[in-house]
């Protein structure tokens, strides 16, 4: 009963592709998109942009650092293009649709902008291209550009076939629920560059997970910007992230489920319920409370305040015993004084996050936040806030990890750890890496052999972002045993 189509085999591969990708899932998710569709058009990766016959940039815009990263390395393929005009060079992402034709302005060498709601047009674009067509702009429209009906199909879910040897490994993968966003927080691009908040789905979200299943994927991460604001409407029913979870739950060979990223203010009683009683939802909740200050996040125009975070965390911890939460922070937000920061000090240390990321504040025009508020906190002040909250966070993070010293933990095995690739370790014997249900890093000196099983592993060291461990026994853990909530 899939709504998906059955993969057909793949033509022989005849062409070369690089692409580099920056941001966050969703871009991870289009890119592994891109690439699979590339390859039914012969496509084959490359590592090295001399080799490829197409080069893509995925693109982010939300901080002003990731642009100008892009449009460096841009300019650090000048030369290869204009020596080689025949390869293609494209930008997708993010910053194609919010840049649009400027892109061609400031990099005219580049051939193809291609916003993240039209990735589906790249293969024809990239045919068009070869034959001799000069800058193509496929972008959505713009939340100003016309009814809301036009503008949500302008922005289209770009979610074919799904390839496991496309995935860094084929027993996880992303599987997008929701696009866009609704909420414009001032200080954010997202609702700009990705459109309006539309819910996939149920039955297409539901085939896609069985089409992962079938492929031997044992995780899903379900991904949205405000992944538990999901709500998709058809007739006289309405399917929230519960009910969906509660469906997904049901697929056999799916072991795992998480989902990120929450809003804080939709993390319902009923949906904390749904996590505690479908043993497969790992009991991690990634919610970015973003500041610590009312007036901070009055100014962000977030929607809560500190009093409803710490409800939530309540809420959490009451119905959810032992979960992980994780965060984001921005500091040096517009006319932030050092008393609001402190709060954000003091937020962190109540909250006791399994980890934050700390982002210093960067003005994205576009914005409400760069329209009205001025960017006033100084760099270096942003800066040492920004190290200043970084240590609170990860000297929580260690000690909470202290706790898991000796004690056993379920792990899905990813593959090598990334010290193991950097070593250059072969062989079968290498030093292994996986997640337990609460998101924790672990690694252990293990076997190549154990990728994608589900294993226990006894904690032997802990640092602040990774826990060691071995293995006692091969004998692998029978799915779905419930040990503990680590
Ligand atoms: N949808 C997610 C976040 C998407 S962006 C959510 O709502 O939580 C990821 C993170 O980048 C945000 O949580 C925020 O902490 C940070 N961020 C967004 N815009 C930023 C900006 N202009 N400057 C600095 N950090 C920003
Ligand atoms: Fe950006 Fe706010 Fe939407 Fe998250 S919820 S994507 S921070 S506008
Ligand atoms: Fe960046 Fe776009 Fe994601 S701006 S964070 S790639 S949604």
């Amino acid at each position: 009963m899939s709504d998906l189509p059955i993969p057909s085999p793949l033509p022989p591969a005849t062409k070369h592709l690089y692409i580099e990708t920056v941001g966050c899932q969703m871009n991870v998710l289009d890119s592994e998109m891109v690439v699979a569709s590339l390859r039914k058009s012969g496509y084959v990766l490359t590592a090295k942009p001399e080799d490829a016959d197409a080069i893509l940039f995925n693109t982010c815009s939300v901080r002003e650092h990731a642009e100008e990263k892009a449009y460096h390395n841009l300019f650090h393929l000048k030369q290869l293009k204009l020596q080689n005009p025949d390869k293609i060079l494209g930008v997708m992402g993010c910053m194609a649709q919010k840049d649009q034709k400027a892109i061609f302005d400031r990099t005219p060498f580049v051939d193809l902008v291609v916003g993240p709601g039209q990735l589906h047009r790249i293969p024809e674009m990239i045919e068009r291209a070869r034959a001799g067509e000069k800058h193509q702009l496929a972008v959505s429209l713009s939340r100003r550009d016309g009814n809301v009906d036009d503008i949500k199909r302008s922005h289209e879910t770009f979610d074919p076939l799904r390839d496991p040897e496309m995935r860094p490994t084929p027993f996880q993968a992303y599987l997008r629920i929701q696009i866009g966003c609704d909420k414009f927080c001032t200080y954010c691009i997202v609702p700009l560059t990705r459109g309006p908040e539309q819910g996939r789905a149920p039955a297409q979200i539901l085939a896609e997970a069985k089409v992962l299943a079938s492929q031997g994927c044992k995780e899903i991460v379900l991904l949205g910007q405000t992944v538990n604001s999901y709500r998709f409407v058809e007739r006289d029913k309405t399917t929230r992230m519960s009910d969906l979870l509660r469906q997904l739950h049901e697929i056999e060979g799916i072991v795992r489920i998480k989902f990120v990223t929450n809003y804080p203010k939709d993390m319902t009683r009923e949906l904390l319920e749904t996590v505690r009683d479908l043993p497969k939802c790992s009991p991690y909740l990634h919610v970015p409370a973003q500041s610590g200050s009312d007036s901070v996040l009055k100014r962000m125009k977030r929607g809560y305040t500190t009093a409803d975070y710490y409800d939530m965390m309540e809420r959490i911890h009451d119905i959810l015993p032992g979960a992980a939460v994780s965060s984001d922070f921005i500091v040096g937000f517009c006319g932030e004084t050092e008393e609001e920061f402190q709060m954000t000090m003091d937020l962190v240390r109540r909250c006791r996050f399994k980890n934050s990321f700390i982002f210093q504040y960067s003005v994205r025009p576009g914005t409400r936040g760069a329209e009205i508020y001025e960017d006033d906190v100084p760099e270096e002040v942003k800066h040492r806030r920004n190290l200043d909250l970084l240590d609170v966070q990860n000297k929580i993070s260690l000690e909470d990890n202290l706790r898991f010293m000796g004690q056993k933990v379920e792990i899905l095995v990813e593959g090598p750890s990334k010290w193991s690739v950097r070593k250059g370790q072969t062989g079968d014997l290498r030093q292994m890496t996986g997640r337990t249900r609460c998101d924790r890093i672990v690694v252990w000196d293990g076997n190549v052999r154990q990728a994608g099983e589900l294993l226990m592993v006894q904690i032997t060291d802990v640092y602040a972002f990774t826990l060691f461990g071995m293995v006692e026994t091969t004998e692998v853990v029978p799915e779905l045993l419930q040990i503990s909530m680590l």
